[in-house]
């Protein structure tokens, strides 16, 4: 098989904070960062009165559409209406007569710092309607619960339910039923969402084996993570208009469990029972894909991630590039095609069975 190693393969890529740019664009950067203490006011976040949150700016989003002269047409399903989960599913056009044929199915988990954003926001609509184009697969996008309203492990929690859902309802529906190859599914997010996918993909992996087994492996695009030690890109990148670090940690600030530190394994991915759940993943034979680049303050913690499961025997590809930032796929199409490529190249490079 071929696994590139790290540093053999430097590329470009990106994920999903670009909206707080336009929040914080304004402000003069500064080399060393100043006092982080207010995450509301950081973040433009209003704490109403009555103790619900507002989120003001909110981006555009999209609806789903049937239309058939659109190479890719999509759906909303609900998963669990008390909670307001739901997916939006992408299907190829030109798949949806052909029923022998069965694709690999994406389940994709949007970014925003866990507090922001929705799998309808246009970014998202666009990223995941042109990924089932180019790559060629289902794509189910997953609307999970956001933080402060419902802190970490809430998203986690939305996206196991959400695939439970997929596993026990995939017969009533007919695009999943007639066009998903079951033993080809992949869990994909980007930033926030990459944390996600990984976080879940831990939690599947010793709770139910028939979703485990379905699983064949993960593709995390500039996941966000975090730890107590800064590492140097965080400090070099330290007023990244992207991603700075004050905004980055006031995101945990308000998504961590109330109290927990940023080495809380939620947040740090070497740490912890993540280690031996990491194991459990080689032992099923997942594949890992993580992608970075230069410019996102966390691409340390993305080829820090790539070391460790190197050193853990998980099958693991790390993608860099140069030259761009976080979420770059999300407002650059030809980025986000640069990156479908990779994928593409992933998933065909893998295996038909899992290895036990
Ligand atoms: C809470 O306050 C906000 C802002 O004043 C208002 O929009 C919202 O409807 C209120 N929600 C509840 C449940 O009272
Ligand atoms: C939906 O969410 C509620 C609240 O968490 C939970 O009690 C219920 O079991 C969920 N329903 C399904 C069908 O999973
Ligand atoms: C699929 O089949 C339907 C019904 O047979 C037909 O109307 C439609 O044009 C076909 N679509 C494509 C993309 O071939």
């Amino acid at each position: 098989m071929a696994f590139f190693s790290l540093t053999k393969f430097t590329f470009l890529f990106s994920l999903t904070l670009t909206f707080l740019l336009m929040l914080n664009s304004t402000k003069p950067q500064t080399l060393s960062p100043k006092p982080c203490n207010n995450p509301y006011k950081q973040l433009n976040l209003i704490l109403n009165p009555n103790g619900t949150i507002t989120r003001p700016n909110k981006p555009p989003e999209t609806p789903p559409s049937l239309d058939p002269t659109l190479p890719v047409l999509s759906k909303d399903l609900i998963i669990n209406q008390s909670k307001g989960t739901w997916a939006r599913i992408y299907v190829p056009r030109k798949t949806l007569n052909q029923t022998s044929k069965k694709l690999p199915l994406v389940i994709f988990f949007h970014g925003g710092g866990f507090i922001f954003l929705s799998a309808a926001s246009t970014i998202f609509h666009d990223f995941c309607f042109n990924m089932a184009n180019d790559i060629v697969s289902v794509v189910a996008s997953v609307e999970y619960r956001l933080a402060p309203e419902h802190r970490l492990p809430a998203a986690y929690e939305d996206a196991v339910e959400a695939l439970h859902w997929i596993k026990t309802n995939y017969q009533s529906d007919d695009w999943l039923k007639n066009h998903v190859d079951f033993s080809s599914v992949f869990l994909m997010g980007s930033s926030a969402g990459g944390n996600i996918a990984f976080n879940t993909g831990l939690r599947v992996e010793d709770g139910d084996s028939g979703i485990s087994k379905m699983i064949k492996g993960l593709i995390l695009v500039q996941p966000f993570f975090s730890g107590i030690h800064r590492t140097d890109s965080e400090l070099r990148l330290v007023s990244e208009s992207h991603l700075s670090l004050c905004n980055n940690d006031m995101l945990w600030e308000l998504s961590l469990p109330v109290g927990a530190n940023r080495d809380h394994e939620y947040c740090n991915p070497t740490i912890g029972d993540n280690i031996l759940r990491l194991e459990n993943i080689r032992r099923l034979g997942w594949s890992v894909l993580v992608t970075d680049c230069d410019g996102d303050p966390l691409v340390d913690r993305s080829i820090g991630l790539v070391r460790f499961m190197e050193k853990k025997g998980v099958r693991v590809m790390g993608h860099f590039t140069k030259g761009d930032y976080h979420g770059v796929q999300d407002s650059e199409p030809l980025k986000a095609k640069e990156l479908f490529v990779v994928i593409k190249k992933f998933i065909s490079s893998l295996p038909n069975q899992a290895i036990e």
